[in-house]
């Protein structure tokens, strides 16, 4: 059982659940702060994380470090995950059945790093998290308190850099996660 991070990591190192396993160079488990309050899923694995084993560590993570640091956030303040924790070929969306053989290992993280915010990165991790049918361009933005977990969703760093007109919308989300994090009292 995946009760602490020793065993977890264990688990997503020797993982072959799914195909994903058979192409990827690395695991990513995650990234950050292992106590922290806010969490932050994406949707899995880029080029450059599959080649160092770190989450958000190529053009998207330069920008989502971006995002934090205009409401006064970094790494240390946050924990940083995936839906799946392997690269999905050519940057594929993963598949139906990749992200539920994956989600053991994200259900074990959010049970060890105990947030109480969990912000989910585009329509995949708010799909998978959130709601089946959810929207972003209509309901990202939106809190929702769940289980004793405040759940919101942003746009993906990765869509921002293909349309930055999108910036100014995930400017908004994350005035409210601000806002969401003084009236908490957390960080
Ligand atoms: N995109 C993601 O969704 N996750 C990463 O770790 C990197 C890019």
């Amino acid at each position: 059982m995946m009760v602490n991070w020793e065993t977890l990591e264990a688990a997503c190192y020797g993982c072959r659940r799914c195909v994903l396993g058979e192409t990827r160079t690395n695991v990513v488990v995650g990234d950050g702060a292992k106590q922290a309050d806010i969490m932050l899923i994406g949707e899995g694995p880029g080029e450059q994380e599959d080649l160092q084993g770190r989450a958000f560590v190529g053009p998207a993570g330069q920008l989502l470090d971006k995002m934090l640091a205009c409401i006064g956030l970094d790494r240390t303040q946050v924990y940083i995950a995936n839906i799946v924790k392997c690269r999905p070929p050519h940057n594929r969306d993963p598949k139906p059945e990749e992200e539920t053989a994956c989600l053991p290992y994200l259900r074990a993280q959010v049970r060890l790093v105990k947030p109480k915010i969990i912000v989910c990165l585009g329509r995949i991790a708010a799909q998978v998290i959130i709601d089946p049918e959810f929207r972003i361009t209509r309901q990202h933005g939106i809190w929702v308190e769940r289980k004793g977990f405040w759940l919101t969703a942003t746009y993906h760093p990765s869509a921002l850099l293909r349309d930055p007109s999108k910036k100014r919308d995930a400017y908004e989300d994350l005035k409210l996660l601000r806002a969401k994090i003084d009236e908490l009292k957390i960080s």
